[in-house]
């Protein structure tokens, strides 16, 4: 959470940094500053709300510079305001500061700051952080690198930080703990930020700043990296493979409508090179060079958050149908505080569209500290979980903008039926017969999806009945059950209707009786796995006079005619269903949320990447 964005060259950096954080701002949107070093003085603008108040801000101000930095805030410790708002300077306001992530003791340096004399203007950890470094400065006489060096050495917590110093015009010092940060490398001038989205166009070389890690960009020189215990560093510069039209709405009026539409092209990419479908096979290098691992395995551990999460229960059920390999899906939170029994031949399998989600991250380290071997399934290439796991797969959903994970969830269930499939092929727990049934019906799953995404206009109309609801409650048995999870999940956060995924059968053990002719109850239905134990649980519902929204395989009548409304999905094997159910989730969701006026990209509360516990 937090997105931070740095600049050091030749060209002015106000229009980059602004670009930069327009970018970053899933990451967070409470508010957002910048600073810039010019003619001998460092000035701070900063405004509460999104990054066109701070636009607005700065309008009327004369804003110079070619080195800057800049911050768009998810608020952790102090209330969204601009009091609040990064980038703080220090006391003498000769230093300022951009943070992402959290110092943990804080209040103990804070207490010993103020007994130095040092006051505090705002309420955040972050001002602590850059008073510390001002007071390490003076005190032991040192450069701006060594001084942010030091005061780190003093740190609990988590940070990506980029300070400057108005003073040192040709420098930023920025460095790392358990938040992303990347370096831009142009010529005769630097980027940094918390990801490569504000970077890709100006450079396509990169490099990823490792944890503990200090980077010092100085105008005119080479990048310089030492560790927080003063190990010098060698950089790898890294080729980046995204595009700069990724990136935009492409026409649609929010990213998430278009990551929603892009997903026969995603899943096309997420199988790319690892289904063929004239022979029907799967090819995965991260399973082929882990063979005995999985076929040895006598457990698997999928740790995950919210719609990773989701994604991860689906995996269980294949994995477990297919490859007869016991799997927990755990919420990295829980799993990595609960003092979890983890052997050394167990596989843990870190899910993650961000890569960066701090419980997922520290339950990989949880698990390495124990030995385990660490299979990852990530879509952001280069982050903090794929760089620290032993080996894994991409998900290849390209960059998810949307704070509501659509495109990213069906790339990490493709990769997981992937996953489930080879090994139970290789171990003999599935039939050479089912094995390429399967894996074939999995290449037409794109086609399948451009074919469901064609109902869109019908159900926008349909969507628009429902704005009136305060309570959705969404069923599945089976595969579905988790598609039900995710269908509310995704409601909830962009519509702010409250909602529930349950497994069907479980409504008579209490929430049926919720059920009047006021809830919306969707239910997945398709013709395959418990179909006739679904429809049972629909005249359940029926039977209260709630009202029935069904995803019901095509043809199929009878589910449509117990339904008011129903969006058939074509029919496709039991495992696969997922894939096409959530879509029209995805779109009766989305559409609801616009209906309602609600903030699709950037719900209110959330950011993208959740980098801290
Ligand atoms: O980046 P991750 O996949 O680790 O993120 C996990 C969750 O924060 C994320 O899936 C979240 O639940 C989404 N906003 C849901 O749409």
């Amino acid at each position: 959470m937090c997105g931070i964005v740095g600049y050091i060259g030749k060209q002015q950096a106000y229009p980059i940094l602004i670009k930069g954080l327009q970018r970053l701002e899933y990451r967070g949107y409470d508010s957002a500053g910048i600073a810039l070093i010019n003619n001998d003085k460092l000035n701070v603008y900063k405004a509460k709300g999104k990054v066109a108040e701070l636009i607005q801000f700065a309008e009327q101000k004369d804003i110079q510079g070619t080195i800057g930095i800049a911050h768009t805030r998810w608020a952790t410790h102090g209330e969204p305001n601009q009091v609040n708002a990064h980038p703080h300077y220090s006391q003498s306001e000769e230093l300022a500061i951009i943070h992402n992530g959290i110092i943990e003791n804080y209040a103990v340096l804070k207490e010993g700051l103020k007994e130095q004399g040092y006051t505090f203007s705002s309420e955040t950890d972050t001002e602590v952080l850059i008073q510390l470094i001002e007071y390490v400065k003076k005190t032991n006489k040192v450069d701006l690198s060594t001084a942010v060096q030091l005061a780190l050495n003093q740190v609990v917590g988590a940070y990506a930080i980029a300070v400057i110093e108005k003073s040192e015009p040709d420098v930023i010092v920025a460095a790392r703990k358990g938040s992303p940060l990347v370096v831009g490398i142009g010529e005769d001038e630097y980027f940094l930020a918390s990801d490569a989205t504000p970077i890709i166009e100006f450079t396509d070389k990169v490099v990823y700043i490792g944890e503990e890690e200090i980077v010092t960009l100085r105008r005119g020189m080479e990048i310089k990296i030492v560790t927080i215990s003063n190990i010098e560093k060698t950089p790898e510069i890294n080729k980046l493979e995204m595009t700069l039209s990724q990136l935009e709405k492409g026409g649609y009026p929010h990213f998430m409508i278009k990551e929603i539409f892009e997903q026969p092209k995603t899943l096309s990419d997420s199988m790319r090179g690892r289904v063929n479908v004239e022979e029907n096979n799967i090819t995965l290098s991260g399973f082929i060079d882990n063979k005995e691992k999985f076929l040895n395995a006598k457990r698997i551990i999928i740790t995950a958050c919210g719609t990773s999460w989701h994604a991860g229960l689906i995996g269980k059920y294949a994995i477990e149908e297919f490859a007869r390999i016991p799997v927990e899906v755990e919420y990295s939170s829980e799993f990595r505080y609960r003092k979890p029994v983890i052997h050394k031949d167990d596989i843990v399998i870190p899910i993650s569209q961000s890569g960066e989600t701090a419980d997922t991250l520290a339950a990989v380290e949880l698990a390495k500290s124990q030995g385990a071997f660490i299979f990852g399934i990530c879509n952001v290439v280069g982050a903090s979980i794929p760089r620290n796991t032993d080996s894994g797969c991409y998900t290849h959903a390209g960059p998810e903008i949307g704070v509501a994970s659509t495109k990213a969830f069906t790339a990490q269930v493709t990769v997981l039926t992937m996953l489930a499939l080879i090994i139970g092929k290789e171990k003999g727990t599935l039939s050479e017969e089912q094995y390429l049934k399967i894996t074939h019906q999995l290449g037409l799953i794109p086609e399948k999806i451009n074919h469901i995404l064609k109902q869109n206009d019908s159900i926008a109309q349909f969507a628009k009945t429902f704005t009136y609801a305060q309570n959705f409650i969404y069923l599945g048995r089976g595969y579905n059950f988790p598609v039900a999870l995710e269908g509310a999940l995704k409601l909830k956060e962009i519509s702010y209707i409250h909602a529930e995924g349950y497994p069907a059968a479980e409504m008579k053990h209490g929430p049926i009786a919720l059920i009047t002719q006021e809830m919306p109850v969707v239910v997945i239905a398709p013709n395959v796995g418990m179909y006739e134990k679904v429809v049972s649980n629909i005249q359940e519902i029926k039977a209260r006079k709630g009202k029935i929204i069904s995803i019901v395989t095509e043809g199929d009548i009878v589910v449509a005619n117990l339904s008011d409304y129903s969006i058939s999905i074509p029919e496709t094997e039991e495992c696969l269903v997922p894939l096409l159910a959530a879509i029209p989730l995805q779109l009766m969701a989305y559409h609801i949320a616009v209906v309602k006026g609600c903030d699709v990209d950037q719900p209110r509360n959330l950011a993208k990447s959740v980098t801290v516990e």
